[in-house]
């Protein structure tokens, strides 16, 4: 079943495209281009997994295409690939005309996006996400970034892609803690937004594997709630995009104290989410019964929901996150299932409820 979230931003108009079908990627690309010159970008696993498939689809249409190869994971995400990229595109014969293809996770669609967001001042990309946090989160909003010594996606871009093809059947080879990984997300989209489909990923989730369909649908419901957002806030100025943040600074701070090794990013949003629960009760913003309802869906996804950590640690760190104001740092906070609010939030109230939690 082939689905299209029209994304409609003031300063371009996108389609992202769910469907398995490779004529509606075709279909999308060849109304969407003006140029026959690709340079596809991808990570080293999916290079073994998927790659001959995906370009043999171009080049059978015509396209010219080029590739390039970059580290896979967390370390592929630095200035050493963009200067990689910057020279095999110049190499390849890659002018402000051709378009760049994200084939892969997060990091892939990152370091892709802010390459084709400074490439000869900036080429046209299209996004083909193949990990499930990247097919319900980072391919679509146009937030681009690589690390840098001192930190996460310090340098980047706001820069939308013209195209996203979402082909879940990708998710067959990705390994089971990246699905997971993927959740923490899905999940935030239902506690802000929408009761039902938090009811729907409880039933989704008995079953040991995700069904295609559901996956199908989840992601649909994923992008439907990005777009939404972005299209009101494209490059978080109103405060709208904030509330994508639920559970972040926590995690942020979690992931920097534990140098991004121990947890991927889904795991530490998840504990990220259920701090802001724990939040959000001891300030009287929601009851117990939602609380309950918040642990109950992550624990269900199986994450692991172990917090021991140095608390002091994590407030220094939270404290220096963006949301950071005037000392008092600013939570999205869960009001119930579907509803959000946001508050500042005093330190000795962070402090203790950082106590309980990490102890
Ligand atoms: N731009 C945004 O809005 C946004 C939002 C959220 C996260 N992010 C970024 O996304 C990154 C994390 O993304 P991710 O979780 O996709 O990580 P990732 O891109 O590192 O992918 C995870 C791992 O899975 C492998 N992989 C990818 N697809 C596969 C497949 N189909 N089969 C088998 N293996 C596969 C990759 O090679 C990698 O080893 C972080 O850098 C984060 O900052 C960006």
């Amino acid at each position: 079943m082939k689905q299209v979230i029209n994304v409609n931003l003031k300063t371009n108009k996108y389609d992202i495209v769910i469907s398995q079908s490779e004529n509606d990627f075709l279909t999308g690309l060849k109304k969407t281009l003006k140029t026959s010159s690709l340079f596809v970008i991808t990570d080293k696993n999916i290079e073994k997994l998927h790659l001959k498939y995906f370009t043999n689809l171009l080049k059978q249409k015509g396209y010219n295409v080029k590739i390039s190869v970059i580290h896979a994971g967390e370390t592929g995400k630095n200035i050493k690939s963009l200067s990689f990229l910057y020279d095999k595109a110049l190499e390849a014969g890659i002018d402000r005309k051709s378009c760049v293809i994200a084939f892969g996770g997060g990091v892939v669609g990152d370091v892709a996006g802010f390459f084709a967001a400074t490439y000869m001042r900036g080429i046209n990309y299209i996004q083909v996400p193949t990990t499930l946090l990247a097919m319900t989160d980072s391919s679509v909003g146009g937030k681009t970034a690589i690390n840098t010594k001192g930190g996460k996606n310090i340098a980047g871009a706001f820069y939308q892609p013209s195209l996203v093809w979402i082909n879940s059947s990708f998710l067959s080879t990705l390994p089971r803690r990246h699905i997971k990984n993927g959740f923490a997300e899905i999940i935030k989209y239902a506690l802000i937004f929408d009761k039902k489909f938090y009811d729907y990923l409880f039933d989704a989730l008995d079953n040991e594997t995700i069904a295609p369909k559901d996956f199908d649908y989840i992601i649909y419901k994923s992008c439907t709630y990005k777009a939404k957002i972005i299209e009101k806030d494209e490059k978080e100025i109103t405060g709208l995009r904030a509330v994508l943040n639920l559970g972040h600074t926590f995690a942020h701070a979690l992931e920097t104290l534990t140098k991004y090794r121990k947890f991927l990013h889904g795991e530490a949003v998840a504990i990220g989410i259920l701090f802001a629960a724990k939040l959000s009760l001891r300030t009287k913003i929601c009851g117990p019964e939602v609380y309950k309802e918040v642990e109950k869906l992550l624990k269900k996804a199986n994450f692991n929901l172990d917090a021991k950590n140095d608390e002091q640690q994590l407030l220094l760190l939270m404290k220096k996150d963006k949301k950071s104001l005037n000392g008092n740092i600013k939570f999205i906070l869960i009001e119930n299932i579907g509803k959000t609010a946001d508050r500042l939030v005093k330190d000795d109230i962070v402090l203790d409820v950082l106590k309980s939690f990490t102890r």
